[in-house]
């Protein structure tokens, strides 16, 4: 079924055939490739869903232990990209170094840019997983090496072990061979991957699949999308929530901050979506998640404000009216901020996982027979035909 929907007020003029992720706002259901998200969560692994979501199926153990090491063995990345990122100011935003790194793979890459490599250089099955074994495996080491500039320590190189372990690896800050990640975070960030891979036709994958209909190099396409997922209303909303809830302060704020919201003067961050009129899926399973993090790090004060907050929300007219519900950001952030990461690398920690599923949606746009460049109308409010009259005498 073709969604094809046009609504002036926000122009959202995109149809698009796709069987990726199946989103039933009003339901608050999500399917990966008509696996419930639930189920996911539960069974799966991030790098085996990265698999169903870019090749339409679980993979069989030949298929996995193929994939595994080719995304393991791509992790590493040019020294030259590391010396550009030493470049940026100490205090550089991780999301911001992450955009220009990616974006400076596809110079690395001539082989893999259409501009260069000719329009069809993604046709061959070998050229095109290339790509992708190198975008998911290179992702987590940019991103850590964006944390370590941030606190100023040298950059880790990447060993070879689970995807999301390799990634607490590059990011510890002991830096010594004995550090082991604990399990249960390890798990819990592989599950926060899972339920931030995908999710149809939000705002960054509309991004990522407009440049690849331009015919785009992918790295270029992925850093569109991770450029988009920055904005504090996307990907960036998890720190934004952070901030939220630290103005808050106690949980007898929340009243008169619930009042701001329903003035305009704030919004509730982490609340409302575009398309779940309903809980967001995710939501439920993070805040779960959230429980078991807190086990093992001590609960996050914060918490306790996000609970009394949904609580109160959940009951207000004003809310219901809108259909206002936690999304997948809202409780995020506070797990995150009980792991140790710092704000502003929470949306880095949104990205990571997402680029799987802007790797489904450009690999399925490049097998679409019906591709054309994207070019959305606008409705013209302006003026119309007016005769040309000399304004100001210039000299
Ligand atoms: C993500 O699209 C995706 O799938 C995105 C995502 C993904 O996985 O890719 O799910 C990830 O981006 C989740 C959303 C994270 N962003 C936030 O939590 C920021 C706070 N949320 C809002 O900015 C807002 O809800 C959006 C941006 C998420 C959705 O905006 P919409 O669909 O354009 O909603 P809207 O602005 O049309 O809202 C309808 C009404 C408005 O009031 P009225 O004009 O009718 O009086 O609800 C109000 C809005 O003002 N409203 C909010 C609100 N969200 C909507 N009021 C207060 N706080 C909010 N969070």
């Amino acid at each position: 079924e073709v969604t094809r929907y046009f609504d002036p007020g926000y122009m959202n003029t995109v149809n698009c055939r796709s069987s990726i992720a199946f989103i039933d706002g009003e339901k608050g259901i999500l399917e990966y490739r008509g696996y419930s998200i639930e189920e996911l969560a539960e069974k799966s692994t991030f790098l085996e869903v990265a698999f169903l979501l870019i090749y339409g199926e679980l993979p069989t153990i030949q298929q996995w232990k193929k994939f595994n090491k080719k995304v393991m063995t791509h992790t590493f990345h040019h020294n030259e990209l590391r010396n550009m990122m030493k470049s940026f100011r100490y205090d550089a935003h991780p999301m911001g170094m992450f955009v220009s790194a990616m974006s400076a793979l596809s110079t690395f890459h001539p082989e893999a840019n259409p501009a260069l490599a000719g329009q069809n250089c993604y046709d061959d099955p070998i050229a095109r997983n290339k790509q992708i074994y190198r975008i998911l495996g290179t992702a987590p080491t940019i991103a850590a090496s964006s944390y370590r500039h941030r606190i100023g320590r040298e950059y880790n190189s990447p060993r070879y072990g689970g995807y999301t372990e390799n990634f607490f690896y590059m990011l510890d800050n002991l830096n010594d061979s004995d550090f082991k990640p604990h399990p249960v975070l390890v798990r819990a960030l592989d599950v926060l991957f899972i339920l931030h891979a995908e999710h149809e036709l939000n705002c960054s994958t509309s991004a990522v699949r407009h440049l690849a209909s331009a015919n785009t190099d992918i790295y270029t396409c992925i850093a569109g999308g991770a450029a988009a997922l920055y904005g504090p209303l996307h990907g960036g909303a998890n720190e934004a929530v952070l901030k939220m809830l630290t103005k808050i302060g106690t949980k007898d704020n929340i009243p008169a901050f619930i009042e701001k919201v329903k003035n305009k003067e704030e919004k509730l961050m982490g609340f409302g979506h575009r398309v779940y009129k309903n809980y967001d899926p995710r939501a439920k399973i993070v805040r779960k998640v959230a429980e078991e993090v807190f086990e093992v790090c001590g609960k996050e004060t914060l918490i306790d404000i996000a609970m009394e907050l949904e609580t109160i929300a959940l009951n207000d007219p004003y809310f219901i009216e809108k259909k206002l519900y936690p999304n997948v950001d809202f409780y995020s952030g506070v797990i995150y901020k009980a792991m140790g990461f710092p704000p502003d690398f929470y949306p880095v920690l949104f990205t990571i996982p997402r680029i799987a599923g802007w790797l489904a949606h450009w690999s399925e746009f490049l097998d679409d027979k019906d591709k054309k460049i994207v070019r959305p109308r606008q409705i013209y409010t302006g003026h119309r035909k007016r005769g040309y009259e000399l304004k100001v005498e210039r000299d």
